[in-house]
């Protein structure tokens, strides 16, 4: 039985990009914090909303019906930063520190611990306010699986759930016009939607940021299908992959976020070099927020609850400054100073990758 004397008055926010599973975290720190006497609040749109003071009071019924439901009901935002927040003054922006005023809205309301469920932006921030004095536990969340310390996200199942299924139905339509079908992914700087969505899904060629791929290894895949009367082929390209001496595609700039750089192209424009150099006709397909929405994977719904529980208990045992994590499924705590700003990235060693290449997947090297 846990001891719940340490905290009375705890507040979830959700921070960064969206990801299936989100509501499941929100409900289970708030059954569980409620179980427990505890007062639980919730900040509204990640930390602009700890700035703004947008904080309401959790229940049991604010959260029911919940667990299935994509986004997430507190609302986010991968753009403010309470250390870097934009203000107006005499009509331009000017950004400031304005993490006094958060902390300061939270003690009004003599809230005592924050739980953050967000990606590496969000981590970041967590810490910073840890390293301040706040009592932070944190929730590893993002479709990309690209943060340290756990073997998986939650949303990550989703998304690879979704983008497994875009193959499916892009490889019928692939085999009756002889075409070359390229998927492009999300992900970030990581290869982990591509990896796990090339293999579900029966790609024969899978292009991800930590190898730069060369055009000539990826027709040669095709060539060599052909001879084999295999009139077609399916390419997964990540975002954030580009050939070989090359440069990484970039789509947008958002300013004010704590990344400000908006991946996307890629897909299109290896399609178009592949159908100038082969001849075979190439069609590019972007999976974009797709990916990011609807409804959670069962996967991704039990994680989303033991993380949120992981989370809650932390905040009764009075044990702070841990992201929890799952490893070798187990759920464990691991000390945000030591993964915020640091990445996770799938390697040369990694035994989805090595079993691709056993299989005949050409990964563009
Ligand atoms: O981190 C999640 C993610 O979906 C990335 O895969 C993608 O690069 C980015 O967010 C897209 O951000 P936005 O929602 O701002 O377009």
């Amino acid at each position: 039985m846990i001891n719940a004397s340490k905290v009375k008055s705890i507040a979830v926010l959700t921070g960064g990009g969206d990801a299936p599973g989100l509501n499941a975290v929100i409900r289970a720190v708030v059954r569980t914090g409620i179980g427990h006497g505890l007062k639980v609040w919730g900040i509204k749109n990640g930390f602009g909303g700890m700035v703004e003071n947008q904080v309401i009071e959790m229940t049991d019924e604010y959260v029911a019906g919940i667990l299935p439901r994509g986004g997430t009901i507190l609302g986010t935002t991968n753009r403010d930063n309470p250390f870097n927040y934009p203000t107006m003054q005499e009509g331009k922006t000017v950004y400031k520190d304005m993490s006094g005023q958060a902390l300061n809205n939270l003690r009004q309301r003599d809230i005592e611990a924050l739980v953050v469920i967000g990606g590496d932006g969000s981590l970041k921030i967590g810490s910073e306010f840890y390293q301040l004095g706040l009592p932070v536990v944190a929730v590893p969340k993002t479709i990309d699986n690209d943060i340290p310390g756990t073997e998986r996200t939650f949303g990550f199942d989703t998304a690879v759930g979704v983008a497994a299924d875009a193959l499916d139905r892009l490889h019928t339509t692939a085999e009756s016009h002889h075409r070359v079908m390229v998927l492009e992914v999300m992900g970030r700087y990581a290869g982990w939607i591509a990896l796990h969505a090339g293999i579900a899904g029966g790609a024969d060629c899978i292009l991800i940021p930590e190898i730069p791929y060369q055009i000539d290894a990826i027709i040669a895949k095709i060539e060599e299908r052909q001879q084999r009367g295999r009139l077609f082929s399916l390419i997964v390209i990540a975002e954030g992959a580009y050939p070989q001496g090359g440069e990484i595609s970039v789509s947008r700039i958002v300013e004010g976020s704590h990344e400000k750089i908006r991946l996307g192209g890629a897909g299109e424009k290896l399609a178009r070099q592949l159908e100038s150099l082969t001849g075979i006709e190439s069609r590019c397909t972007v999976l974009g927020h797709v990916q990011r929405g609807g409804t959670p994977t069962a996967f991704d719904r039990v994680l989303s609850t033991r993380y949120g529980v992981a989370a809650a208990e932390c905040l009764l045992e009075g044990v702070f400054g841990n992201m929890v994590a799952l490893r070798k499924n187990e759920i464990i705590r691991v000390p945000i100073v030591d993964i915020a700003g640091k990445a996770n990235n799938v390697t040369a060693n990694d035994e989805l990758l090595k079993a691709g290449r056993s299989i005949g997947i050409c990964f563009g090297d």
